[in-house]
This record gives structure tokens, C-alpha cells and sequence, in this order.
């Protein structure tokens, strides 16, 4: 491709984003095709001869667009929004026009040290502890997912209560700091609230020390935050069974229902054991943007690592989850490695931070581009006001809900998820699930559901960049005529 052609299909591309974003309301939320017709509809084989970017651009039109889910759609209510927003699009497609890879200071200081200035932004910008910032010991980078900042918290803390013998010896080698003799994955345990994202139980599996580890730890029926004696009692049952505790996973805005851990006790009770304390805030964290939301990060001082992720709720394309350490050193002591062909004269100067140290993969994309671009376009004030529009929202949802005789609140709601059921006791799991599937069926609006205390329960989660009040106004409506028709 010429770079004129690039021009002319460049300007066809942004167009078709733009009249998408348009007409993004005339599409059904929730995608209608069945399994495999997709896929009927592509050739076989790959063309054999080029073809025209507008055929292109033609079955993205015919086959693609009826086989998306359109998470961009302002009654897409389903899950934790994944935030779009031009300044991040375009930024996006310059750094794939840059297409440069940040492995290394060296190999694009401006990748790396861009970065670390809008992390340190970010972290200003939520109130985070000074430690997070990049002119201490600890840290800001951005990472493709929570999922991701949870594994390497996980690594980091098996480092640190390895005295980095799980680096040389796996964990079934490491004997602990007090060499405590060979000791077998069963040796180690991470604590979290029975809320934690599954994600935890990935990591854990991934780090060797398996599913078992992960240690569930009860919550309060009533906040479904985690129950702070609970988790002293096993991490102490665990020691006097002669088990490491390695890492506790506090949650601020758990998936299923947006509760929050008390993360300043279970710091302290961390502090206490020597046990590395990850606040994983992927949905929430970034609702700190607004002084008045900053109560959020209480207890997050304690945090040995933290993440949150600008794609679900700030305005950021997907990826983009910041992840903090407030100390760097077990983090690279944990993955660091230098091959010959990665020797440079940056890096061993020591002046330069190298983040393929601090990630799993090599390679890295610039993602710190749409960050930036989306905290230069809206400024502080537009972040608050995307923010707080969807917390009112959500909080006169509500109140809607509380005021209607056949409906429930079924959690805390201090954000922007609301959880929600037709009342009836377990009789009514059935009919909620039905009422779910109703809505979903009907393309209007799109919301998913959990189970709350063991009852299914419906989750509005507001948080689309589009969505305003009159679509929270026109899901209500939807969801009473829907029950309305279900009683017959
Ligand atoms: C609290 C929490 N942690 C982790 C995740 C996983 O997010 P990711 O897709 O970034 O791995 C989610 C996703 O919704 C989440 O809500």
C-alpha cells in the first residue's frame, strides 16, 4: 500500500468508525447470529491475488457487523463496560502507524518514558500513594489486563517470600526465606474474598502453586466484602500447618457486584504476616478521579501492588490496565533475564527502565498513546463528568428499583453496577433468568447476571462512553414491560 492509498483508505477507515459510532444505536446490542455463520460466509482458502480495501471494508459491512456484540452501544449494560473513545481510537492508530515495540528503553526511549509520565499522571490524577510513582522505588506500567497485573503481583510476591529461590528453583524447590528445606506447590497459599475474579485461580495455577492454593475466604452476606477475622484465621491455621502465606487479593469492586474489601485491614493484617497485598481495582479504581469517590482507596497505602484499568471505565480502548508496584526490585528480580542479543549500553548503564522486565511477554505495544491522548482531550474535568454521570444514573436507577413492588436491590451499589431481581425467594431464580433473557433477546439493551447469596440476579453495570441518562431511563422501561408481559 502506497502511502496515497494509505491516505485515501485511511480517510474511508475513519469514516466508517465515525458513521458506526453514528448509527451505533440502530444495531441490536447483543449480537442475533448462531453458531459458525460467521464463518460460512468467509472463503475457504485466502485469496490467492490482493484485493481492494474497500472489498474490505464491504464484509466488514455484510459479514462481520451482524456477528458483533456492540460494547460501544449505549444500552450495552452486560459485564463491565470496555470503553472507546475517539482521542484513544486515533491514538491508537497512530501508535500502529509508529509500530514500534518498547521491549526496551533503547528500542524507543519515548514508548518508555511516555509511559511512565502518564502512569505517574494517573496515579496523581486517582490520589494513588506516592509509592506508585515512578521516582522511588516503585512503579507504574501498563499491562494488557487485570488478569495479567494479578499473575505478576502473584510472581512478584512468590519472589519475595522465596528470598527469589522460586526464580532458581521453581516452587517445588524453594525452601522459603528461613530455608525451610524442599517444599512442594502445597507449601504456598493466596488468600482472597470467595468474590475474587477467577483470575486469581489462573495465576495461581499458571505460578505452579495450582488451583488448591487459592484460599476463599467468606464475606459478609450483607456487604459481600471479605470477613477480615476469616482471612487472620487462615493464613494463621496455614502457618501452623507450616505453609508460606504469599500474597492476599483485595478487591475494590468486585465483578459480581462492585463490593469493596476493606483493604486497609486486610493491609494490616498483611503487614502484620509479611504477606504481599495486590489491590486489584480493574472496574473501580478508576471512579478515584473524583475527590468524592477517593474513599475508595482507603487502605490502599498498605498495597504492595495495585491495578485498575482505563479500558473498562475511562474512556480507554481495550488494552490498557495500569498496574503499580511500590517496589519494583521482586517484580524484575522475578522476571528479569538478559540474553546477549538483549545486551545494551541503556540498560546496563542502569539510567533506564526496561519494561519487558516487567511483563510476561517480550514485546509491547505503545499503548501509553491512547492513555495520554484521552487525559489531554478531556482533562481532568471531562474524566470527572463521564464518571460521575454514570454514578447518578446508576444511584436514580436505583431508587426506581427500590420504589417498584415487584423488584429488589440485591447488593451495595456505590458505583455504577446496580444488582437487581424480581423479589419471590428462590422461586424467582427462574423468572429472572427468564426476564434476562427477554431483554437480551429483544436487541434493545443488553445486561448480564450472577448469583448474589445464591439467587440469580440481574446486573446493570452503566459505564459505555455514549450511555446517558435517557438510555438508563429507556432500560427501566424495557425491564418492567418485559416483567409485566412475563406474568402474563
Ligand atoms: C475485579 C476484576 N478483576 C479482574 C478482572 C479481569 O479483567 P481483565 O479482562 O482486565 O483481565 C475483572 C473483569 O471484569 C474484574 O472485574
Amino acid at each position: 500500500m502506497t502511502p496515497e492509498e494509505f491516505r485515501t483508505y485511511g480517510r474511508l477507515a475513519v469514516d466508517w468508525i465515525a458513521d458506526y459510532l453514528e448509527r451505533i444505536e440502530s444495531y441490536p446490542v447483543l449480537s442475533q447470529v448462531s453458531p459458525g455463520e460467521v464463518r460460512a460466509q468467509l472463503p475457504a482458502r485466502p485469496p490467492e491475488r490482493g484485493e481492494p480495501f474497500e472489498a474490505v471494508l464491504a464484509d466488514l459491512e455484510k459479514v462481520v457487523l451482524p456477528g458483533i456484540t456492540h460494547w460501544q452501544h449505549p444500552s450495552f449494560f452486560a459485564y463491565f463496560p470496555s470503553n472507546a473513545s475517539g482521542p484513544a481510537i486515533l491514538a491508537d492508530l497512530l501508535s500502529a502507524g509508529l509500530g514500534v515495540q518498547g521491549m526496551l528503553w533503547a528500542t524507543s526511549p519515548a514508548c518508555t518514558e511516555l509511559e511512565q509520565h502518564v502512569l505517574d499522571w494517573l496515579a496523581e490524577l486517582l490520589d494513588l500513594p506516592a509509592a506508585f510513582r515512578s521516582d522511588g522505588p516503585g512503579g507504574g506500567v501498563i499491562q494488557d489486563t487485570a488478569s495479567s497485573s494479578i499473575l505478576l503481583a502473584l510472581l512478584a510476591a512468590l519472589h519475595r517470600a522465596t528470598g527469589g529461590a522460586a526464580r532458581h528453583e521453581g516452587v517445588r524447590g524453594a525452601g522459603g526465606p528461613e530455608g525451610q528445606g524442599d517444599r512442594d506447590r502445597e507449601g504456598y497459599a493466596v488468600y482472597a474474598s470467595t468474590q475474587v475474579h477467577s483470575a486469581l485461580v489462573k495465576a495461581s495455577i499458571i505460578a505452579g502453586l495450582g488451583a488448591p492454593a487459592v484460599r476463599e475466604i467468606p464475606v459478609d452476606p450483607t456487604t459481600l466484602a471479605m470477613d477480615v477475622a476469616g482471612l487472620r484465621e487462615a493464613i494463621e491455621a496455614d502457618q501452623r500447618a507450616g505453609i508460606i502465606p504469599v500474597m492476599a487479593v483485595a478487591t475494590v469492586g468486585t465483578t459480581s457486584t462492585s463490593a469493596i474489601d476493606p483493604v486497609g485491614e486486610i493491609g494490616e493484617v498483611c503487614r502484620e504476616h509479611g504477606i504481599w497485598l495486590h489491590v486489584d481495582a480493574a472496574y473501580a479504581g478508576v471512579a478515584a478521579v473524583c475527590p468524592e469517590l477517593r474513599w475508595i482507596n482507603d487502605g490502599v497505602g498498605y498495597a504492595d501492588s495495585y491495578c485498575t484499568n482505563p479500558h473498562k471505565w475511562l474512556l480507554t480502548n481495550f488494552d490498557c490496565d495500569a498496574f503499580y508496584v511500590a517496589d519494583r526490585a521482586p517484580l524484575i528480580g522475578a522476571l528479569s533475564i538478559l540474553p546477549e542479543y538483549l545486551r545494551n549500553a541503556a540498560t546496563e548503564s542502569g539510567a533506564v527502565v526496561d519494561y519487558r522486565d516487567w511483563q510476561v511477554p517480550l514485546g509491547r505495544r505503545f499503548r501509553a498513546l491512547k492513555l495520554w491522548a484521552v487525559i489531554r482531550w478531556y482533562g481532568t474535568e471531562g474524566l470527572r463528568e463521564h464518571i460521575r454521570g454514570h454514578v447518578a444514573a446508576a444511584q436514580e436507577f436505583a431508587e426506581w428499583v427500590r420504589a417498584h413492588p415487584r423488584f429488589e436491590i440485591a447488593a451495595p451499589h456505590p458505583l455504577s453496577l446496580v444488582c437487581f431481581r424480581l423479589r419471590g425467594g428462590e422461586e424467582a431464580d427462574e423468572a429472572n433468568a427468564a426476564l434476562m433473557e427477554r431483554l437480551n433477546a429483544s436487541g434493545e439493551l443488553y445486561l448480564t447476571h450472577t448469583k448474589v447469596n445464591d439467587r440469580v440476579t440481574l446486573r446493570l453495570a452503566i459505564g459505555t462512553t455514549l450511555t446517558e441518562r435517557r438510555h438508563v431511563e429507556a432500560a427501566w422501561r424495557r425491564i418492567q414491560e418485559a416483567a409485566a408481559a412475563l406474568a402474563g
